[in-house]
């Protein structure tokens, strides 16, 4: 990791020294940190559940009848979202294809109100270009609509002066599930309709509510994550020696580094439940799953060592510590050791693709640096929420105010 050491060093030891008095000096944290990876082991602290994306050939024929049968998508995942305050919990399987001209997806989530996604946020649900679908006593109703704010309102593109563009849909109730099929075009010349593009990440917002009310919040689940559409002229199988070793080096950089996020903010939510580190937790598998279709495409080996806060890479694993422990001080200290660790996320996937000519590794990169961006939004608007002004660590002001702007 010769080409990342002087970064993250660099970085860990002006944080370590500003956030922190030498926390390696100070016993007594690593002996907290000791316990806390014991506890870890003891499983009485569990990763959040790993969205796998299931890849089959597509060869059945589409039909929008709320049935989603075996060979009629060729992508799938299922995210899960527990029960907590105000939510009843359950799980969202979304199954996809394209080709060059349309979208066919698939939701299937424990609901008997509403499912719903939302493509390409630019911050919680607000710019989402939202389908969401009611199943009412037989009855099916999909809606083309757009989150014009973080919480809403979701309103109908036609009612914002845009077009319907969902071409078929269908759906059905199964028990306590719903299931909706729609059919879109990837470019549908709707403002209010994210452009979709072949072999392109897009993010996404998911939720689920037992109310058919239109405009109740979600009470059953919601999350995040990342889709990638198939590209339409598949590529030959890769090999590893496809790549350069720098790029091979960043891919599996990369790939533990969001692990540091997703085992960072569990602790951090474990510390002090607040639902954003839980949310954003989640959201970093579904990014270290998206890094993992490049680890296998090359067939490269897997760093990953699924016990939360231990890692191969001995640099990451000691930017997990100082961060952890500089933030467990408090909420305000854990919002910005997540925020400061966004700007160094953010630092470090834009030198990855300043290296990186494999177009679908970069490709990746770019989803995942979207991700960032908005995870360094929602951190920094918490800290404004509780009436603090987070002061970027990293990044330059510029690039800075242009992302959270
Ligand atoms: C039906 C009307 C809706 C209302 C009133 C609403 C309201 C809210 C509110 C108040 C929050 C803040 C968190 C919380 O209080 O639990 C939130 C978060 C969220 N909503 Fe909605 N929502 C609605 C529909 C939707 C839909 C249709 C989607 C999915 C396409 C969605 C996805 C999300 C997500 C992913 C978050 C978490 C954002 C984050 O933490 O980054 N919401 N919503």
């Amino acid at each position: 990791m010769a080409d990342n050491t002087p970064l993250f060093f660099d970085r860990l030891i002006s944080d370590a020294r500003s956030i922190y008095i030498g926390a390696i000096k100070m016993r007594p944290l690593f002996i907290i940190m000791i316990l806390g990876a014991a506890l870890v082991l003891s499983g009485c602290v569990q990763p959040p559940e790993e969205p796998k994306v299931t890849e089959r050939a597509a060869s059945g024929e589409w039909t929008a009848d709320g049935v989603v049968s075996e060979n009629e998508y060729s992508k799938s995942m299922v995210l899960v979202a527990p029960a907590r305050q105000g939510y009843s919990g359950g799980s969202m399987e979304i199954s996809w294809k394209n080709d060059q001209e349309y979208l066919y997806m698939a939701l299937n989530g424990t609901a008997r109100g509403w499912v719903s996604i939302g493509f390409d946020p630019s911050e919680w649900m607000k710019d989402a270009d939202i389908v969401m679908g009611f199943v009412n006593s037989g009855s099916v109703q999909v809606l083309d609509e757009y989150s014009t704010g973080n919480y809403g309102p979701h309103l109908e593109d036609t009612v914002l002066g845009g077009s319907d563009d969902l071409l078929e849909v269908g759906g059905r109730q199964d028990g306590g599930n719903m299931i909706i099929e729609f059919k879109r075009k990837l470019d549908t010349g709707d403002r209010f309709d994210k452009v979709l593009v072949p072999g392109e990440a897009v993010s996404m917002i998911w939720a689920s509510s037992d109310s058919s009310d239109h405009d109740f919040k979600h009470d059953v689940a919601y999350g995040e994550g990342i889709l990638t559409l198939s590209s339409v002229d598949e590529a030959p199988p890769a090999a590893a020696n496809a790549l350069t070793a720098r790029e091979i080096e960043g891919i599996l950089f990369i790939r533990e580094e969001e692990k540091v996020a997703r085992d960072l903010y569990q602790a951090y939510y474990d510390e002090f439940n607040l639902t954003v580190f839980s949310d954003l937790a989640r959201s970093e598998q579904s990014h270290m799953d998206s890094i993992k279709i490049a680890v296998d495409k090359y067939g490269l080996d897997d760093p990953v060592i699924e016990e939360q806060g231990v890692f191969t890479n001995q640099t990451l694993k000691q930017m997990y510590d100082q961060l952890l422990a500089s933030g467990k001080q408090s909420e305000e200290d854990a919002l910005k050791a997540s925020a400061a660790f966004e700007e160094i996320s953010i630092i470090d996937l834009e030198k990855e693709l300043s290296v990186t000519q494999a177009e679908d590794v970069r490709l990746i990169y770019e989803g995942l640096l979207a991700g960032s961006r908005k995870h360094l939004r929602s951190y920094v608007r918490d800290l404004q929420e509780m009436g603090i002004s987070y002061i970027p660590r990293h990044l330059n002001s510029g690039e800075y105010n242009e992302t959270v702007s």
